[in-house]
């Protein structure tokens, strides 16, 4: 499996809206919870390519696009968001995303960690993680955080 990360561009907005709106996204968010409107994400899309901060990723097998991964730089550290179209999960592309993520990320925060922060019902993205090499550290509000030195 030849994987690609390559950085999104407003281009990738109509493509990531279609899964950010998906009912397993939703379901899976941190704070959103409803259908999020389309000048509301190409806002936020723009911001995020902006910033320093952010970086998110379109992950991709022989030019098509599979999922995305993001990385925010917060307090706490680097916080990861991941998502594979439904079509293909199940085919382990999420745990070599996160490999390939953490090689990308090491050069732009090579001291800072990352962290996952997972609802303790989302049992498949813990298995996930913890698949990946990351390490539970606590439970928080429902949330369970799991790490990545
Ligand atoms: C979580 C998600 C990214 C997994 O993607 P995927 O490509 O299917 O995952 P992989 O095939 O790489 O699976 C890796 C491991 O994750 C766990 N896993 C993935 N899907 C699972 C499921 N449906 N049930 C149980 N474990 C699951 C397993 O441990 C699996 O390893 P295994 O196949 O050896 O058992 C995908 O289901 C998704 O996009 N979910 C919605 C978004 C989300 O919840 N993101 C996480 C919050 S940031």
């Amino acid at each position: 499996m030849d994987m690609q990360l390559r950085k999104v561009t407003m281009d990738d907005a109509h493509c990531l809206f279609d899964w950010v709106n998906s009912p397993s996204s939703l379901n899976n968010k941190k704070k959103t919870t409803s259908l999020i409107g389309w000048q509301d994400h190409v806002n936020w899309l723009q911001n995020r390519i902006d910033h320093d901060s952010v970086v998110i990723f379109m992950l991709e097998l022989g030019g098509v696009a599979v999922g995305q991964t993001r990385v925010e730089l917060k307090k706490a550290g680097l916080i990861v968001d991941i998502f594979i179209a439904e079509q293909c999960r199940g085919r382990g592309y999420a745990v070599k995303a996160l490999t390939l993520l953490k090689e990308a990320v090491h050069h732009l925060w090579p001291n800072k960690r990352l962290v996952a922060e997972i609802k303790q019902t989302n049992k498949s993205s813990i298995a996930l993680f913890l698949k990946a090499g990351y390490q539970q550290v606590r439970l928080e509000s429902g949330f369970c955080i799991l790490e990545n030195k």
